[in-house]
């Protein structure tokens, strides 16, 4: 357990220094107008591979992980050092845009490929030829992403809240729905959803992002509370979140009234129940199993709050770095069972790994109970990449759903 732990550790330092080099390559390739374009990319390339490399290898075993901590720490260094600063110019159509302050109609349906459509078009405005109509990646992107990381460099609990923070203002999409609920509009900022019970806590996310908003007031509440969750996800070390900005902001629970927006509780998923209604939340969504294993892995992070949602606990022995952790632990019930079990307490049903110091929600024990749900997470359980990939895809998505695809820029 202590060298587990020990590895934990370590490999989460060795994750900080890739996901420091990540986006550090991320920007240099978006700012790289006064640098040859080709040479930057190609830095970024190397940095990014040796960052990937270091962090694969740290996650081996002790012995080589301080190694390879310092072999990433030297790659985010040489990244960060390799390239210009931030910013960058010719991003004012996005502004006028965002700024324009009217609230769109919303239409239905979700995105098709976020992901494929938008990272063809980002290749494509590398050159001279830009797609018409889409606005290219704001000029605070970069700036908003690095306030967000120093946020949660200063408190590492910071980073879990973010990203549920991105789920929940996203998750209240219904695919069809009248209202279609989803990330525009930002109205967690109001009743009702400020005070569903299901967001408790999360005013203090909304409330940390505030000086950031303040900061950038170009940027919609919508886009910061999902943004911050994307940025949140890699600077932990997980995947690059492909993002792209557009939402608008209801400015009032009677704007969101009379707009009849207004989402009523009960979207969100509910810890207590089973595999059925984590399909009903989910497919409601869009979502298939695949997806929905693959967005549980988020659990991995953080840790449930008695004052906020009556559980108690953290998931993994490493919460503040995105990892399969989750799946490795949920599969030791398939290979041992009885692995976890139902906690005696005077709280709501949770299960305890020996250790007693992890939790399981039954939602959480529902993904290997069920048939359908259990081949995924244990491929999760034996390929990180995979669980990434997927992971990424399908976040990507949730922070999508239900906004206007013509409101959507350029891929960030
Ligand atoms: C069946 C679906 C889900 C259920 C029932 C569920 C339930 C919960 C509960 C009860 C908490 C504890 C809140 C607290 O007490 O602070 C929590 C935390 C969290 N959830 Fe979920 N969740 C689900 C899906 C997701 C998804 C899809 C994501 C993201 C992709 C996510 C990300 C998180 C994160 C990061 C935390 C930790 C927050 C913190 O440490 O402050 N969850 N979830």
């Amino acid at each position: 357990m202590q060298s587990s732990r020990i590895a934990s550790v370590l490999a989460r330092a060795s994750s900080r220094a890739a996901a420091v080099a990540r986006p550090a390559a991320r920007r240099n390739l978006s700012s790289a107008a006064d640098a040859a374009k080709g040479k930057v990319k190609e830095a970024a390339k190397t940095a990014e591979a040796a960052a990937e490399a270091a962090k694969g290898k740290a996650r081996e075993a002790a012995k080589t992980v301080e190694g390879a901590a310092s072999s990433a720490a030297g790659a985010a260094k040489s990244a960060a050092g390799g390239g210009g600063g931030g910013g960058g110019g010719g991003v004012i159509l996005f502004g006028l845009l965002a700024g324009a302050g009217g609230y769109y109609a919303y239409t239905q349906g979700m995105l098709d490929s976020v992901l494929g459509k938008s990272d063809k078009a980002a290749e494509a405005s590398s050159g001279d030829a830009k797609p018409a109509g889409k606005a290219p990646v704001p000029a605070y992107a970069a700036k908003v992403a690095t306030a967000v990381e120093s946020l949660i460099d200063d408190d590492d609990n910071r980073g879990p809240l973010l990203v549920r923070l991105a789920w929940h203002s996203s998750g209240t999409y219904a695919k069809g729905g009248s209202p279609a609920g989803g990330s525009d509009g930002a109205r967690m900022r109001f009743s009702p959803e400020a005070k569903d019970g299901a967001n408790a806590g999360l005013e203090k996310a909304r409330a940390l992002l505030e000086p950031i908003k303040k900061a950038h007031p170009d940027i919609s509440y919508a886009d910061l509370y999902t943004y911050a969750g994307a940025v949140a996800i890699e600077h932990m070390g997980g995947p690059h979140i492909p993002f792209r900005f557009g939402r608008s902001d209801f400015r009032s629970e009677a704007e969101i009234a009379s707009a009849k927006a207004a989402v009523a509780s009960g979207r969100l998923p509910d810890a207590a129940q089973g595999a059925s209604h984590i399909r009903d939340v989910f497919y409601r969504m869009g979502f298939n199993d695949q997806e929905i294993v693959a967005l549980s892995g988020a659990h991995t992070l953080g840790r449930c709050h008695t004052d906020r949602s009556g559980f108690e606990g953290p998931w993994s022995f490493a919460p503040t770095t995105m990892s399969n952790q989750y799946f490795d632990l949920l599969n030791k019930e398939i290979e041992k069972p009885g692995y976890w079990t139902v906690r005696k307490w005077d709280g709501p049903k949770q299960y305890k790994d020996p250790t007693g110091e992890l939790m399981m929600l039954p939602t959480d024990m529902a993904l290997i109970e069920d048939d359908k749900f259990r081949p995924y997470v244990q491929l999760y359980a034996k390929d990180e990449a995979a669980f990434f990939k997927d992971f990424a895809a399908a976040f990507a998505t949730l922070l999508h759903l239900g906004v206007d695809e013509a409101k959507l820029g350029e891929t960030a």
